[in-house]
């Protein structure tokens, strides 16, 4: 499972050789610490046209020192506030503002570039706010160094909070070339600012025994939840680990059982804040060679369970107000993959599911739904991958190396951070910008 190349990459002779041949040179990504919590340097504040935002005290609550984007100072972070953009000559403002300070942006350094919601009504303001898209996934392609290049569509700073300080932190490191929209302000329930935003809350993750669930599980009690590690009876005493060590206490069924969400929901008579649809399995085969079974398990474990227990708990009111739902996709739902008809059908199914839903949770429920789409991730499922299978999958990416559970983890987090309300159906994908898909 251990990456090799990237380890050779980081030695002084691989990195001559590498740069020699001209082969892929990963960076060795800055993942937060207990040490370490943010990223080290500064944050460069830049605008692109006339702002409607407040943003510096948004920025200022991220701790970076505000930087003034000299070689000298090798910023961290680069904020570009570009929402004022409204038609094609403006953007040359895009390009005179990130021009000058683009090549001294730190290693593992971020770009976040804010937008404006596409104008229906105004082409001319479209085609600009569209034309960030292509600028933020070119630039995400060219820059490297293990820096990251993402834009966020908003309204109001201070309800993308949470989403730039994500981004702005070592916690988004395997996320780069995502378009992220940030709704207006949300309904919210008051939470208490610091290291524990879900203390008193609960989570439940499916597949929490082993691989990224485990991982999900692992990161949402470190911010402070009390977790419940749901996984099949075979893999009891892998949930029980799992639980023990971090205070939970573990829940054996299969997901796919007809009355799953009813067993949950009386398992949590209290009720549930963060719901975590992670289970997942693969049973690969191209489609003339595919039985009905391998097609019919896959859809059921990955889409139908989920959809299931999702309306129980929300119909039974299971799920509190101010909840959040995360599911996982994947990136071959997005752009399809050869011998993955099932799995991919039954992940886009995710995308489809997430969308559809997320206005009426919010809605009715107070609940906001949204997904993660990991890329390549180094797990038990991926190590299992032929070897020169697996090497594309890892290299085909602006980052040039596979991804650690711990990444889709923090994703997961920050969407189920209680200051998050205004981000819904949303599809992230954690794929170190991957090659394959849009
Ligand atoms: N590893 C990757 O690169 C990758 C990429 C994209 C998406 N994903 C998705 O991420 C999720 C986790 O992947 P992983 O690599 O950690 O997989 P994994 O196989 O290591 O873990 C999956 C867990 O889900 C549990 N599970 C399976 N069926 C279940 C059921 N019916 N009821 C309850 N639990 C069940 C398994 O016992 C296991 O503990 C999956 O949804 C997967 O499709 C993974």
């Amino acid at each position: 499972m251990a990456d090799r190349y990237l380890r050779f990459t980081a030695t002084a002779p691989g990195r001559a050789l590498t740069r020699r041949l001209g082969l892929p040179r990963p960076a060795t990504l800055r993942r937060w610490t207990v040490e370490h919590p943010s990223l080290t340097g500064s944050l460069v504040h830049l605008t692109a046209g006339e702002s409607p935002l407040a943003l510096a005290p948004v920025l200022a609550r991220t701790g970076l020192p505000a930087g003034d984007g000299t070689a000298a100072d090798s910023p961290a972070a680069v904020v570009l506030d570009a929402c004022g953009v409204r038609d094609v000559d403006s953007l040359a403002s895009v390009h005179a503002a990130l021009h000058p300070v683009v090549r001294s942006v730190a290693t593992s350094g971020r770009i976040v570039v804010l937008g404006a919601p596409l104008d229906a009504g105004d082409h001319h303001q479209a085609a600009a706010q569209q034309a960030l898209e292509g600028f933020v996934r070119s630039l995400g392609k060219e820059i490297g160094g293990g820096r990251t290049v993402n834009l966020v569509r908003l309204t109001d700073a201070e309800v993308a909070w949470s989403t730039l300080d994500f981004l702005l932190s070592p916690r988004s490191a395997y996320v780069s070339g995502q378009v992220i929209e940030v709704g207006a302000a949300a309904e919210g329930l008051p939470w208490v600012a610091g290291d524990r935003p879900l203390a008193g809350r609960t989570a439940l993750v499916t597949g929490g025994a082993r691989g990224i669930g485990e991982a999900v599980a692992e990161t949402l009690a470190r911010d402070g939840a009390t977790v419940v590690v749901l996984d099949v009876p075979q893999a009891e005493a892998d949930a029980r680990r799992v639980a023990e060590r971090l205070g939970g206490r573990a829940l054996t069924l299969d997901i796919t059982a007809a009355d799953a969400g009813e067993r949950i929901a009386a398992e949590l008579p209290d009720g549930l804040d963060v719901l975590i649809h992670n289970a997942g399995i693969t049973r690969d085969r191209r489609l003339a060679n595919m039985p009905a079974e391998r097609w019919s398990s896959v859809l059921d474990v990955n889409l139908a369970s989920v959809l299931r227990t999702t309306d129980a708990l929300l119909a039974k009111g299971t799920l509190r107000r101010g909840g959040r739902i995360v599911a996982t996709a994947s990136i071959a739902g997005l752009a399809g993959n050869a011998g993955q008809t099932n799995y991919g059908a039954s992940k886009a199914g995710i995308a489809g599911l997430v969308r559809a839903l997320a206005p009426r949770a919010a809605a009715e429920h107070w609940v906001t739904v949204n997904a993660v789409a990991p890329g390549f991730i180094e797990t038990r499922m991926t190590a299992a991958v032929p070897l020169f299978i697996r090497e594309a999958g890892r290299r085909m990416n602006s980052l040039a190396q596979g991804g650690l559970p711990v990444d889709v983890a923090e994703t997961t987090a920050w969407l189920a951070h209680p200051a998050s309300g205004a981000v819904n159906g949303q599809v992230v994908r954690v794929c170190g910008q991957s090659l394959l898909g849009a």
